[in-house]
Parts: C-alpha cells; structure tokens; sequence
C-alpha cells in the first residue's frame, strides 16, 4: 500500500493555520471559489430582503380587509426570511465578503421578485411563486457548493427546508380559501 496520509499531519495542520490569520474563519483547506460562493450569498440575500418587504406589504395590506390565517402566517413568514438574510450576511462576513444591503439594483439581484398582488389570494399565489423560485435556486446553491463548504452548504440546506414549509403554509392557505 502506497503511504498516502488522508488526513494532513499535525505539523503542516499548525504551520497552516499561523499563515494567513487576517483571513479569519477561511482556511488553506478551504476549497470552494469563494468569491463565486459570496456573489450567489449576495443574490440570495437580495432575495430574502425582497422577500422580508413583499410578505410585510402582504401582512399590512391584509390586515385591512380580514383577520385570517394568512396575516399571521405573511407577518411569520416575513420575520423568517429576515432570519434567513441576516443569516447569509453573517455568513459573507466570516467568509471575508461583504453584505451588499444596497436598495440600488435590490430587484435585480433577487431571483424572486416583489409583487404586490390585488386580492388577498393574489398575495397568497405570489408567495407561492416566490417561494418555489426561493426552493429552486437554493437548491441549485447546494449543488453547486456540494462539499467544498460544509457550513454554507449546512445554513442554505436549513433555509431550503424553511423556504419548503414556507410554499406548503400558502399551499394550504389556497386550498382553505377554495373551500370557503
Ligand atoms: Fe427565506
Ligand atoms: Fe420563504
């Protein structure tokens, strides 16, 4: 058997770590393309911040015609995703990027998009949309970063599975307005 260690020795491990401290939490060993890593962070940071404004425009709006399920459920969903995005800011910040919370190209950057909607099942049904746009680029994120970040790919799994129940809240919230 050749002698190929698969784990680095403790040496090199520690001459490792001394090079580089400014660099903070990114390592020799990290091996993703992390500018590439905090530009799609940045787009999904964007979205969020659309979204954090779209389900609290939803929640105000139809806090005015009803008292339903779907203002408690819109004021929820728009506190997750501003969890969601202080998140992925955190995130760029350990990886030595920078959070970009500017208004200025806000829509662009995202990948859902801030629809006000005229009825209350307008809301709903733009929700829906944006959270299925939300699933499918998070996951495409996951399976772009597949290994090569354990932690990115750890918090961005987390958010898909919130951005999941998110869709199947205003799912049922459409199946409950059609039986009534
Ligand atoms: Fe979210
Ligand atoms: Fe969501």
């Amino acid at each position: 058997m050749p002698d190929k260690p698969f784990l680095t020795d403790v040496k090199t491990l520690r001459e490792r770590a001394r090079q580089h401290i400014e660099r903070g939490a990114v390592t020799a060993g990290y091996s993703a393309d992390r500018e590439t890593v905090i530009k799609l962070l940045n787009e999904a940071l964007a979205t969020e911040i659309i979204c954090v404004l779209r389900y609290k425009r939803h929640y105000f709006m139809a806090s005015g015609i009803t008292s339903s399920n779907a203002t408690a459920e819109f004021l929820q969903h728009a506190n997750e995703e501003q969890q969601h995005a202080d998140l992925l800011a955190q995130r760029i910040v350990q990886l030595d990027g920078e959070p970009n919370f500017s208004p200025e190209g806000l829509a662009t950057r995202a990948h859902a998009e801030y629809v006000e909607g005229d009825s209350l099942l307008d809301m709903i049904k733009e929700d829906l949309i944006a959270e299925r746009i939300a699933i499918d680029s998070y996951r495409e994120m996951i399976n772009y970063i597949g290994s090569d970040d354990p932690t990115t790919r750890r918090m961005l799994e987390d958010i898909l599975a919130m951005e999941e129940e998110h869709a199947d809240d205003m799912n049922n919230l459409l199946v409950e307005m059609a039986e009534h």
